[in-house]
């Protein structure tokens, strides 16, 4: 028998203990509000803080304990059409590194799109697996990674058939969708499990009107991020996975491993509810939501000096479908980089984007917009657009950026692990040419490494961190930030 997709078992567990009122004996420290200081109280209120539990001792024993965490998992594995859901409290990117661990150790291989997020470079650390990279194109007018073809993932598998995995990104930050059907049987048909990294897709299985998600395409698993796209808490996200190729208790175990041992119940209850809302309203909301993006995507691409990224991508290689929910902007024939609009539309609009690069923002488009919220975004850009007519001079800076593009992959001389754990050495990026790095180095947004442990540093991979040095690019990963220096394997 089907779960009631009406039914929220987990927001009901924790309203209930609510209501009893419990004279709390445990964490957290503040006792449901009552000892919290004044300031804390303000920003969160009284409601927030008499529900915000760990689970042990309150809404259920612990997260060993079966019943009610189990129950909401059910729901949300039927709903997203999974055999087994696991909820997490550290974002896709924990989901992601419980993946790699189920799967992959010591001497492994993985089959791991370039364009990957920044936790699955770090879960290879943690496993010891080497990955062998499929290189998106990067798209020659908007500058951004695209996604990998199908020919791609044939060759990658008829190349490495002991990998352990296929891994692909899809949608991308930007909404671009991989073949996924098609994927997936290439990889099922020499018996490799396929993995997507759906972190922003958590929508797409509830409306019929976006790109098929990676369930229904075949996946062997998945991670959402709930607190994306959806009404989950941040941080709040889902593990999706069926078992034919996968062991589900050694999944489980990982999972385990990787979460915090105090799960906060007001995430997990989001998790409850976000799934509820998708599973009985997702298609409507969605399909309002997508006529909004529509909206504003069309005036946009009116105004000029402005791009919105839109379905002419689908003629892209390796971009099988198109996320329309998500607006990339680019204002570079205005002379302005990602990064200068997000601080002017920041500044002298109050718009906040979901995040800005040299080439871009990117928005997010979702059943939370309203029109009126869409008029503020055009108004706000068409307003920008008029100040900011005269480009002249400031046009030849911001192609600068387009022709900033990310390194081509080298070669793995190290896996990960090795190169991370061996002795090093910081040395001038200058001189790093030949060398092996020993960390990673992530431009962020959008958090995809341009080089990884135990890749050989190539000319290109210098020149291009020396540009990204001198544009003062924010990077995670190497200790040094300003990268002046590298470090690399002694
Ligand atoms: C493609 C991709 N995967 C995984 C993650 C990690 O997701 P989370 O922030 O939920 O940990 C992100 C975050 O931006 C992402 O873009």
């Amino acid at each position: 028998m089907p779960h009631d997709q009406h039914d929220t078992p987990y927001v009901d567990a924790v309203l209930a203990y609510r209501r009893r009122g419990f004279t709390p004996f445990h964490t957290p420290g503040h006792k449901l509000g009552k000892g919290a200081p004044r300031r804390l109280r303000e920003l969160v209120g009284e409601t927030c803080l008499q529900a915000d539990l760990a689970m042990a001792g309150a809404v259920e024993d612990t997260r060993e304990s079966t019943g009610l965490v189990r129950l909401a998992e059910e729901h949300a594995a039927e709903a997203w059409g999974a055999e087994r859901c696991h909820f997490l409290v550290n974002g896709s990117t924990s989901g992601v590194h419980a993946l790699v661990l189920a799967i992959a150790g010591p001497g492994d291989t993985l089959i791991v799109p370039r364009n990957a997020h920044k936790s699955l470079l770090n879960a290879l650390i943690y496993a010891g697996a080497t990955p062998v990279y499929v290189e998106p194109a990067v798209d020659p007018v908007w500058g951004i990674p695209l996604n990998v073809t199908v020919a791609q993932a044939v060759a990658a598998l008829r190349a490495h058939p002991q990998a352990k995995a296929m891994f692909v990104t899809s949608p991308t930050y930007n909404g671009l969708c991989a073949d996924l059907p098609a994927i997936a049987s290439a990889a099922h048909a020499v018996g490799v499990p396929f993995i997507v990294d759906q972190a922003w897709g958590p929508h797409l299985c509830f409306c019929p009107d976006l790109p098929v998600d990676a369930m229904t395409a075949g996946a062997d698993a998945c991670v959402v991020s709930t607190h994306k796209l959806l009404s989950g808490l941040t941080q709040s996200a889902v593990l999706l996975a069926r078992g034919k190729r996968l062991n589900l208790a050694r999944l489980e175990s990982m999972v385990k491993m990787t979460q915090s041992t105090s799960p906060q119940v007001l995430m997990y209850a989001s998790i409850d509810a976000a799934r509820q809302q998708m599973a009985t309203h997702g298609a409507e909301l969605w399909r309002a939501a997508i006529a909004e993006a529509e909206w504003a995507r069309e005036r946009i691409n009116e105004i000029q000096g402005l791009r919105c990224l839109g379905h002419e991508v689908l003629a892209a290689e390796g971009v099988a479908a198109f996320d329309p929910t998500r607006l990339t902007i680019s204002a570079l024939d205005l002379g302005h980089s990602g990064t200068e609009l997000e601080t002017i539309l920041r500044d002298d609009y109050a718009v906040a984007v979901e995040a800005a690069d040299p080439l871009a923002v990117i928005l997010n488009v979702t059943f939370g917009d309203s029109r009126k919220d869409m008029r503020v975004l055009v108004d706000a850009l068409r307003d920008y657009a008029a100040r900011f007519a005269d480009a002249r001079g400031r046009r030849e800076a911001a192609a600068r950026w387009l022709r900033l593009r990310p390194p081509a992959f080298t070669r793995q001389v190290l896996s990960p692990r090795e190169a991370f754990f061996a002795p090093s050495v910081a040395l001038p990026l200058a001189e790093c040419e030949g060398r092996v790095s020993a960390e990673s180095v992530t431009p962020y947004p959008p958090g995809i490494p341009v080089l990884g442990p135990g890749e050989e540093i190539g000319a290109e991979t210098v020149a291009y961190l020396g540009e990204a040095a001198r544009a003062q690019l924010k990077v995670h990963g190497p200790e040094d930030l300003s990268l002046r220096t590298l470090r690399v394997v002694a």
